[in-house]
Parts: C-alpha cells; structure tokens; sequence
C-alpha cells in the first residue's frame, strides 16, 4: 500500500480504532530519515535537543534559533511523519503576540506540522491564540521539564489523588482549549489510563504506562546514544554509543600501524601512467 503522510486526522482515528500512536523525537537529517522509514506516526523536534545532542544540563538554555535549524535538518528528512516542533523555555511565556509568532516561526521557517507546549491553567490562552492562529498545539502534562525547578526536580507527578485530579482537570482544559493530543510525562500507570479514558483527543505517553494512546521516547535514550542517565520509563532497544566508541578506537589503532587506508580504500592512477610518473620523479 502506497505510504501517506500522517494527518491528525489519522492520529485521531488510530484513537478511535485503539490502535497505538507511535512517536519519537529527532534532530537532524539522518536520525529523522531514520524514524521516517521506521514508519513512525509523529517526530518530535523536542527541547530535550538541549540535553542529549547540545550538552546543556536542563532544556531551559535552549532557544528558538536552536530549535529552528534543528527542524530545518529534520523536516529535510521527513516525508511522511507528523513534524512537532517543541516551543523551548520562554518562547510563550513573555505574551500571547510573541508565543504566536514563535509558533508560526516552526511553521513557516522550518515547515512544522504542529507546536507542543508544556503547561496547564497557565498556557490555556496562549494555546488558545495559537490554535486560532491556525496552527495545531500539542499539549504536555505530568512532569514538564521546563518548568524542573518549581517541581523539585525529576520526579513522578500525579501520585495522590488530589494530584492526579489536578492534572486530569488541565488535561480537559488543554482539550476545550484546542489541543489535538497531550503529552503525560512521568505519571502512574493510573493517572495515564484515566487522563486516556476521559479525553477524546489521543494521549501520548513517556513513563504514563500502556493505557495511554500513543508512546513517545527520546529517540537518543532508546537507541543507547546519550548514557549520561537512563530514566526508569526508558527502554534501551540498542546500545549504539559501545558500538560506536568501538569503531572510533579501532580507527585510531588502524591509522596509527599503518593500516588504514588499505588499497580497498585507496585510488591508484594506471600503470603507464604510474610509469610516466616515476620517470618525471627520477627526472626531478
Ligand atoms: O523535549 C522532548 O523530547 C519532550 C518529550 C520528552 C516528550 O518533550
């Protein structure tokens, strides 16, 4: 069957049929070439760029010019995924006029399908303003990264009743607001399933449990490429940095004996030539 690319209309249907939304991030041409041809549903150029690919210690330092160019390299590599371009910290806090404009920024420069931002009760209107501006908004509940230092740290979110209540109540909100789907991080298997169960638009979860309608992981996490810390949500479905740390060592000890480049590798001009060459040389 001839490959389509992926609408939200057929992220809402896989919520209806209940069949699994599967999304991953990327943030460059190769890995978003990748996930592409995996027939993954969504891409998210996600803020954690920051961390696994910038080396900053939290996704707070990460700017909209940041998150542009690496939309840029992934839409290149995308053909049939959904493209979501993750607002970074303070590119919708400011005012509803700037979050518009940064939003319409992922749309226009680096060809997004969508936006996502992190929040409840505080970002209802900016969701609002950018949804009328005609752009889809993608929500993010539970542990929001942004925000780390007013929650204490990584931690699970929503693990007492009250808690839990709070977020299914922001996770309607987000809804009525014109959200088409929301991201739960890092909730009990619960809170996942209730949150799944009360929304008609798909959620899509990263440490939510099974219930939820779709997966989302760093794409760096789960291919084994960023090891500074694996977080408890995230399975390894292959180490790639050993695989690649033993490459390297084995370039650098091939080199220095003298081994590599071997004639399979090498160009050689003919043999006349080559003789020509060496009468030239011993003519010098
Ligand atoms: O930035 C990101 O990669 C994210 C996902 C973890 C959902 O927000």
């Amino acid at each position: 069957m001839e490959r389509k690319k992926i609408t939200i209309t057929d992220l809402h249907a896989k919520k209806r049929e209940g069949r699994k939304i599967t999304m991953l991030t990327a943030y460059d041409y190769p890995m978003a070439r990748l996930v592409d041809e995996a027939g993954i549903d969504s891409i998210l150029v996600g803020d954690s760029l920051g961390m696994v690919v910038l080396g900053y210690e939290s996704t707070v330092p990460v700017t909209m010019d940041e998150m542009i160019h690496h939309a840029k390299a992934v839409r290149r590599g995308t053909k049939y995924a959904f493209l979501v371009g993750d607002m970074p910290f303070m590119s919708y806090q400011v005012s509803k006029e700037d979050a518009v404009r940064n939003a319409g920024r992922f749309m226009k420069e680096a060809g997004c399908d969508a936006v996502k931002l992190e929040g409840g009760d505080e970002v209802l209107e900016v969701t609002k303003a950018i949804v009328d501006a005609g752009i889809p908004v993608l929500g993010h509940l539970g542990l929001t990264p942004q925000t780390i230092s007013k929650l204490g740290g990584y931690k699970v979110q929503g693990k007492d009743a009250e808690a839990a209540k709070k977020i299914l109540d922001q996770a309607l909100k987000l809804e009525k607001a014109g959200c088409f789907a929301v991201v739960l991080e890092c909730v009990p298997d619960e809170v996942g399933q209730l949150v799944t169960d009360k929304l008609k638009v798909p959620t899509i979860g990263i440490g939510a449990g099974s219930s939820c309608d779709g997966q989302v992981l760093v794409v760096n996490d789960m291919v084994g490429l960023f090891d500074r810390f694996v977080p408890k949500f995230v399975k390894q479905y292959v180490k790639l940095a050993p695989a690649i740390l033993d490459g390297l060592k084995k370039f650098k000890a091939e080199v220095e004996a003298g081994l590599f480049p071997g004639p399979e590798h090498s160009f050689a001009i003919k043999a006349e030539e080559a003789k020509k060459l060496k009468v030239q040389e011993v003519r010098k």
